[in-house]
């Protein structure tokens, strides 16, 4: 048995590496044109077991298939599952490279024990990665604006109905050739304030990527959409004022010339590309504030002409500007519908790092040797 560590949980690999068992057969990328959001994945999966007993154990590239779980797995039941999302691009010298890599690893690590989920080392979540794209590195795409889209997810995979943390898990890695989130780039979105629903509440599951989080928005989102809204726009739980995530992603508000993010505080996940934004705002000495933002302050920024920009931020999208806020049967128009300046600027500017296009100073990038 592996030897346990302080948290109690077996010691993991020190340097993982990962057996190839390699497709026979390589399966058609579809033309980058094509590409959508997630509906395609390439050839290859990675995947590494844990019991209580071994820790993380048989890390391993497969052809990419149906898991075998147990109907009774417990994932399937109570949900005890988290994933992450990050991305690789070719840039136009031809070299894939991931955008914070690192990040993703450390938030995937941290995230576990909020949910009882034996933590993956950064080591092996980065060798699992690196191991299943550099099998898969022909499936990243070229063109402007795709990207290879990377889910590294943790299930409960031991059988058993009872609660509690489970004893076995699986930890796997898939990645699908991707186009724009929804449908188009940067293509500004129409969002009704949600008043009703709660997608997270502080010390519920909202600052970690527990797939529980996504169900929970569902309705709203559903609903907002047959009212002619493309999501919502979360608030608190307790006075549905404070704003705190929109749709998907984290939120950006520019009031005359602050730029104003809701603090993290349990219930909002901590973006990748929202500490990217943020860093990049603080260089080009915008004042960047991460303090509550009440619907009473934008309301009074609408009238008085203050309110001109407001987008969301996230890995998918990047960056999403918000055209209106449909807020107490009133729409919001946010600068006349059209795209602000500081959300096309960080568009340009995260795009052109991610493409290799621009230099790196950050070391955001890690490219695949
Ligand atoms: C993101 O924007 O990065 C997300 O988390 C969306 C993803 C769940 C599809």
């Amino acid at each position: 048995m592996a030897r346990a560590t302080a948290a109690g949980y077996p010691r993991q690999m020190p340097s993982p590496s990962f057996a190839l068992h390699l497709a026979t057969k390589r399966s058609q990328r579809p033309p980058d044109s094509e590409l959508v959001f997630g509906r395609v994945f390439t050839d290859h999966m990675a995947i590494v077991d844990y019991d209580v007993e071994r820790g993380w154990f048989d890390p391993r590239v497969v052809p990419y298939g149906p898991l075998a779980l147990d109907p009774a797995a417990a994932v399937l039941h109570y949900a005890q599952g988290m994933f992450d999302g990050l991305k690789a691009f070719r840039g136009d010298d031809g070299k894939v490279r991931f955008f914070r890599l690192d990040r993703h690893c450390r938030r995937l690590h941290d995230g576990a024990t909020r949910l009882c989920i034996p933590p993956v080392d950064e080591p092996l979540a980065r060798a699992a990665i690196v191991a299943l794209v550099s099998a898969d590195r022909d499936w990243v795409p070229s063109t402007a604006g795709t990207s290879l889209y990377i889910r590294p997810t943790v299930i409960a995979s031991e059988p058993f109905l009872g609660v509690r943390p489970a004893k076995r898990y699986t930890f796997f890695v898939i990645a699908s050739p991707v186009g724009a989130y929804a449908g188009e780039a940067f293509s500004p979105a129409k969002i009704l304030v949600e008043d009703k629903y709660v997608r997270s509440a502080v010390g519920g599951l909202g600052g970690v990527k527990a797939g529980a989080n996504y169900i929970a928005s569902l309705r709203a989102a559903e609903d907002a959409k047959a009212r002619g809204y493309n999501q919502v726009l979360w608030t608190d739980a307790h006075e549905h004022t404070y704003l705190e995530e929109v749709g998907t992603m984290n939120l950006v508000v520019r009031i005359g010339d602050e730029l104003v993010t809701p603090p993290l505080g349990g219930s909002i996940l901590d973006g990748v590309t929202r500490d990217s934004v943020i860093t990049l705002l603080r260089e080009w000495k915008f004042q960047v504030s991460e303090r509550p933002l009440g619907m009473e302050e934008i309301v009074s920024a609408h009238r008085g002409g203050s309110l001109r920009e407001i987008f969301g931020c996230g890995t998918a999208a990047v960056i999403t500007p918000v055209s209106a806020l449909g807020w107490k049967g009133e729409d919001l128009v946010v600068n006349d519908g059209q795209p602000g300046e500081v959300s096309r600027r960080l568009f340009d500017a995260i795009s052109a790092v991610q493409y290799g296009r621009a230099p790196d100073p950050h070391g955001w990038m890690t490219a695949l040797d």
